[in-house]
């Protein structure tokens, strides 16, 4: 059929989706603001416990139809749409930088948004399979090559190791409720979890795809870039005597200089920002199909004029958003820490408490005769992931 993934193609496109901005510009900012190892370790542990369970729930209630809670369609398409707004800002920086790197300077901030979104409208214009499926296949393999270039790069560098100490070794004493609801903002938003992007692909999923093995295979891939980028930033940040602390700006004001100190030091700074641009637009496409196909289901609105639609609205959004550092922060605050974890917490109990029981654990089967490892992720999703994301919120506000 047309308008379904085979099934290399809906891992690739989740993956597409959960690698982004999030792994390569995200993380190691927040490593580095966090106190670098007691974070990584906080991080994982969070994947741990929601990754497979939350994933597989988003899944499970996409192809299902979210047809006992309609309202939470409307709700994804709303938080994507913010989000996605706020994401559109980053990835203007990223084509900027991008631009710079090979020499076009001088242009506004929201014609690189504009291009930044066309293009995402681009390969949503050409459909599901020729467009979404075609692109992550040709672009995923690429950016895992670029991402090890850089990183054997940065760790050939002299004065590298201590990066590589800083991104491992913990320090327990740092982690507060902050530091963890951070640790799980992040998880959430680098899993691609709480906005219905997941679930939106999971409406073109072949019947029988597999759920929890796909989930596995999409964290085992956002996992590793994620710990890549690390390993490809921080040994070059600390090898020239940078500051890992910068925030936000870190991939976008350390690395140029970082990269003017190496020797192919251009190149290098071209494919690192050709590799951002990359993982930001598989993210994008995932976002832009919640709002196309949102519209198209509630209000027939056909696809082309959906897409056209949805690019206006978004570009608003990224043009408010971008008019002020407190409202973008703001907006990344919001969404990050509460809007995905909510919204992962939502998909949680729809799954475990409103399905019929009986057809989730049927679909969360790992292999036939998995049954122990599907009630387990059953109960993790009935019991253990709505009180644990309550319980960060409550801690990482100061209620508890
Ligand atoms: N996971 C993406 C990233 O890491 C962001 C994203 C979140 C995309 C939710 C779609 C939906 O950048």
């Amino acid at each position: 059929m047309e308008n379904r993934f085979g099934r290399i193609g809906i891992v690739l496109a989740a993956a597409g989706s959960a690698v982004g901005l999030g792994n390569i510009w995200k993380f190691p900012y927040m490593i580095g603001e966090n106190g670098g190892g007691a974070f990584l370790i906080v991080y994982i542990l969070c994947i741990l416990v929601f990754g497979v369970p939350v994933m597989s729930a988003e899944f499970y209630a996409g192809r299902e139809g979210m047809k006992r809670w309609p309202w939470l369609k409307h709700l994804m398409v709303l938080s994507t749409t913010l989000f996605f707004g706020f994401y559109t800002v980053v990835m203007g920086w990223c084509l900027e930088a991008l631009g710079n790197s090979i020499g076009i300077h001088g242009i506004i901030n929201e014609v690189w948004m504009l291009i930044g979104i066309v293009m995402t409208a681009a390969i949503e214009w050409a459909g599901v399979k020729k467009g979404i499926e075609r692109t992550v296949k040709v672009m995923m393999p690429i950016l895992f090559i670029l991402l090890l270039v850089i990183g054997i790069r940065g760790l050939m560098m002299k004065g590298s190791w201590e990066g590589v100490r800083f991104l491992w070794e913990a320090d327990f004493s740092k982690i507060t409720p902050t530091l963890v609801l951070n640790a799980m903002g992040q998880c959430f938003f680098s899993l691609s979890i709480g906005v219905g992007a997941l679930a939106t692909y999971a409406r073109y999923m072949q019947g029988e795809q597999n759920l929890p093995r796909t989930a596995t295979e999409v964290i085992c891939m956002d996992t590793a870039v994620a710990i890549l980028a690390g390993m490809a930033i921080f040994p070059a940040v600390f090898a020239l005597g940078m500051d890992p602390t910068e925030g936000p700006k870190l991939v976008f004001e350390v690395l140029p200089v970082v990269f003017d100190g190496m020797r192919g030091g251009e190149i290098i700074r071209v494919l690192f920002f050709l590799l951002l641009s990359t993982a930001a637009l598989t993210s994008t496409i995932s976002l832009m199909e919640v709002q196309t196909s949102y519209a198209e289901e509630q209000w027939g609105v056909k696809r082309h004029n959906g897409i056209a639609g949805a690019s206006v609205a978004v570009f608003i959004l990224a043009v408010a958003a971008n008019h002020s550092t407190l409202m973008l922060n703001w907006m990344d605050l919001l969404v990050s820490n509460y809007l995905l974890p909510a919204g992962g917490l939502l998909f949680a109990l729809y799954v475990g408490w409103r399905c019929d029981k009986n057809e989730v654990k049927q679909a969360l089967l790992p292999y036939p005769t998995g049954q122990k490892v599907s009630l387990l992720l059953y109960n993790l999703i009935r019991w253990v992931v709505p009180p644990m994301i309550a319980l960060i919120f409550m801690d990482g506000i100061g209620l508890l």
